[in-house]
């Protein structure tokens, strides 16, 4: 990538050749498209209509002031883009017209990202420059994804939109929603309404670490409805985003169980009705597995089907404590009678009835990587979050992988070493370490049965409880991540990343109202003095472990 225009642009293009001056665009800008990239045609007509007050004309395809034509030669992720005496992209598909109008507004500078126009006086009538040149580009991956965890802190339906709205600016293509947990149920279903009637809201929280043992006192809810989803996932599509809804059994269940204890082991065991969690951490309290909660899951997964067209559907399955089987004799017997060695069977078992069930519905389980421990369901796009080995096991034996480990890619840990940052809470993860993630080390061969289908970062909230807290912990860093999933590996130039960050995208960012956490550190008010992290440190670990491993 070379020239002062790939200099600006987040993620870098494949190739950029630069011409000379600019294109000025203005009130009378003309804009058409050929039929099949209509989609893209109406975004962009929308956002640039909005930022610069025109009314975009409509014209035809081969003589528009902005052109997108389909060129079936190209991926359908991939586009070429000329700036010159007009503005012609050709696009593979309409996701490849949709990244091409991306980089035009990123082209046209951070006021192209604003809602309505910005300039003094309103500022219509002013020609906008659009420097001259030309671009080719396509991704790396083609799953490039973010995980929001809209369970443990709700986040409201308009600031999940918008959240989209700045992942489709970066080309990033997939959203995993983690919908429930134990500390809340975030997805209206009509047949259990208790699941949100009761799951979805908590008494208080823990403040900082759960092992600080404080409590804020605050009740916490909120859901989405049926239709809430539907808006954000037809939103989300509009923006060539998918978007994966996490249904997490049978661990990180207690706000389901507390709805409904019947699906709970520790209820049926007499050891009383739970609340929704109020504290973080990993609850012992673990769905019974039994047909009522393999009738009650089915049932909820016929509607989460319904909302979602992804070709995924996440059954979670990370973290599951065994006490409450190994307690139990139902469990323990039910684990004989299915022919398994023990309770520690029972979870990939239950799995994979969803799975199961997924499959009749022509869906493909998602799940964290730990259920291959007892076995993957068939299909099984499986997300290595417990370091590389997970998904490297999973791709020699045939399966589909996204990477996400946990001290590479999870942006809530903490982004500095330093004591100002806000709940400071696992590995230290700056935005170069980010930026120089690789999904895979150095040393393993890619040559797998499996496909690698790319990465995903992940944005656990127990410690960001607004999504002003979400942008602090996601940008830039989420930026970094757009352009390791996007741009090719022999392109990757963290001074070069920086110079575009701070030269221009930062001002992106913050036209488009996201409060990032500055280079130089947490501003006074994005700090949370007295709130109790949990530092973790990522070499220290792995000797322990190998110590544990070798003694
Ligand atoms: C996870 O971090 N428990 C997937």
């Amino acid at each position: 990538m070379t020239g002062t225009v790939g200099h600006q642009l987040i993620p870098a293009p494949r190739a950029v050749r630069d011409g000379s001056g600019v294109l000025e665009l203005d009130g009378t800008t003309s804009l058409g498209a050929d039929p099949e990239l209509n989609t893209a045609r109406r975004w962009l007509s929308r956002a640039l209509g909005a930022a610069t007050g025109w009314d975009l004309m409509p014209a035809p395809a081969g003589s528009a002031t902005i052109r997108l034509r389909l060129d079936p030669e190209l991926d359908a992720e991939a586009y070429r883009l000329d700036v010159d005496t007009a503005v012609v992209i050709h696009a593979g598909g309409p996701a490849g017209a949709f990244y091409a109008a991306q980089t035009l507004l990123q082209l046209m500078g951070p006021a192209a990202l604003r809602q309505a126009p910005a300039a003094p006086g309103g500022g219509s009538a002013d020609p906008w420059p659009v420097p001259r040149t030309h671009i080719e580009d396509r991704p790396r991956f083609g799953y490039r994804g973010a995980m929001l965890d809209v369970a443990r802190h709700f986040m409201p339906k308009d600031n999940l939109l918008r959240f989209i709205e700045v992942m489709a600016m970066h080309k990033l293509n997939v959203l995993h929603l983690h919908l429930t947990d134990d500390q809340g149920w975030r997805i209206q279903i009509n047949r259990y309404p208790k699941l949100t009637g009761t799951g979805a809201w908590r008494r208080e929280s823990s403040r900082g670490s759960w092992r600080a043992g404080v409590f804020d006192s605050l009740p916490h809810g909120g859901f989405y409805t049926q239709d809430d989803l539907r808006e954000v996932v037809a939103f989300a599509a509009e923006r060539h985003i998918t978007v994966i809804p996490e249904v997490d059994v049978p661990g990180h269940s207690q706000a389901a169980i507390a709805a409904y204890p019947e699906l709970g082991t520790g209820a049926l065991n007499g050891t009383g009705p739970v609340e929704v969690w109020t504290r973080w951490g990993i609850s012992e309290t673990v769905l019974e597995i039994s047909d009522t909660s393999l009738e009650f899951y089915r049932n909820v997964l016929d509607e989460v089907v319904e909302i979602f067209p992804s070709p995924w559907i996440s059954l979670g399955g990370d973290e599951v404590p065994l006490t409450q089987w190994q307690n139990s004799d139902r469990a323990r017997a039910q684990a004989a009678a299915l022919g398994l060695a023990d309770v520690a069977g029972l979870h990939s078992w239950f799995v994979r009835q969803l799975a199961l069930h997924l499959e009749a519905h022509g869906r493909a389980t998602h799940v964290w990587d730990e259920i291959g421990d007892g076995g993957l369901p068939d299909r099984a796009l499986v997300a290595s979050w417990r370091d590389y080995e997970g998904g490297i096991e999973a791709l020699k034996n045939g399966y589909d992988v996204v990477m996400c480990p946990e001290h590479k890619l999870y942006l809530d840990h903490r982004q500095a070493d330093g004591d100002d940052e806000p709940v400071p809470v696992g590995f230290v993860t700056t935005l170069q370490a980010v930026y120089d993630f690789e999904p895979l080390p150095q040393d393993v061969d890619p040559a797998f049965p499996g496909r690698l289908l790319g990465a995903q970062a992940n944005i656990w909230t127990e410690h960001l409880d607004s999504p002003r807290r979400v942008n602090y912990a996601a940008y830039p860093r989420l930026s970094a991540v757009a352009e390791v999933f996007w741009s090719r590996p022999e392109d990757r130039d963290y001074d070069g990343f920086l110079a575009r960050l701070t030269g221009a995208h930062l001002k992106r960012l913050e036209a488009m109202g996201v409060e990032y956490r500055a280079p130089s550190g947490p501003n006074p008010w994005q700090q949370r003095p007295g709130v109790e992290g949990w530092k973790r440190d990522y070499d220290a670990e792995q000797r322990t472990a190998a110590g544990t491993a070798a003694g």
